[in-house]
């Protein structure tokens, strides 16, 4: 088999001329990567898809967004839920630029303070944390300043 051929097997959502691929998220997380990277509220083709293979993930999803080139505080709000997620930045059909997510300095309104009394989980705000620790990630609230630890997570 020639390697043309294998590269296009492999290839299960079709190839994009300019734009971004964010490969390597796991499958359960897509909905909510959507989310947080607006990319519901775009007008950009996107393709996506869910439970491929993967070597490290053991079951990965991708998204292609045609046209659309993040900034690095963008696309690190996804750091928390698809921490091995690969940037892959498309000129003329051609892989440009790779590049990897990091966990950010600040978390503001993506996730919920775990603390049960936290104003924060009563009253219409936003959500804000100083990130305190970055392997396993802590998340310190500056409301109650209660630290949420990595396996406390929730994702609003
Ligand atoms: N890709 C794409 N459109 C292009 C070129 C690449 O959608 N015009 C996608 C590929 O499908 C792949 C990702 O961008 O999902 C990275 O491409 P490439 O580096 O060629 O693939 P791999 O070597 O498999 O990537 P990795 O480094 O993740 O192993």
């Amino acid at each position: 088999m020639s390697d043309e051929l294998k590269k296009k097997l492999k290839l299960k959502v079709s190839a994009i001329q300019n734009g971004t691929v964010i490969d390597h998220i796991p499958s359960e997380n897509l909905f909510k990567v959507i989310t947080i990277l607006g990319l519901d509220k775009v007008n950009n083709q996107i393709t996506f898809g869910a439970n491929f293979e993967s070597q490290k993930l053991g079951n990965k999803a991708i998204i292609k967004i045609s046209d659309k080139f993040f900034e690095d505080d963008e696309i690190n709000k996804i750091a928390l839920i698809a921490p091995h997620a690969k940037l892959n930045i498309i000129r003329d059909y051609e892989v440009a630029e790779k590049r990897i997510v990091e966990v950010p300095e600040e978390v503001n309104g993506i996730m919920r303070c775990f603390n049960p009394k936290c104003i924060s989980n009563f009253e219409p705000m936003v959500t804000r944390f100083k990130v305190v620790s970055k392997a396993p990630i802590g998340l310190k609230c500056r409301y109650c300043e209660k630290i949420t630890h990595e396996d406390q997570i929730v994702i609003i």
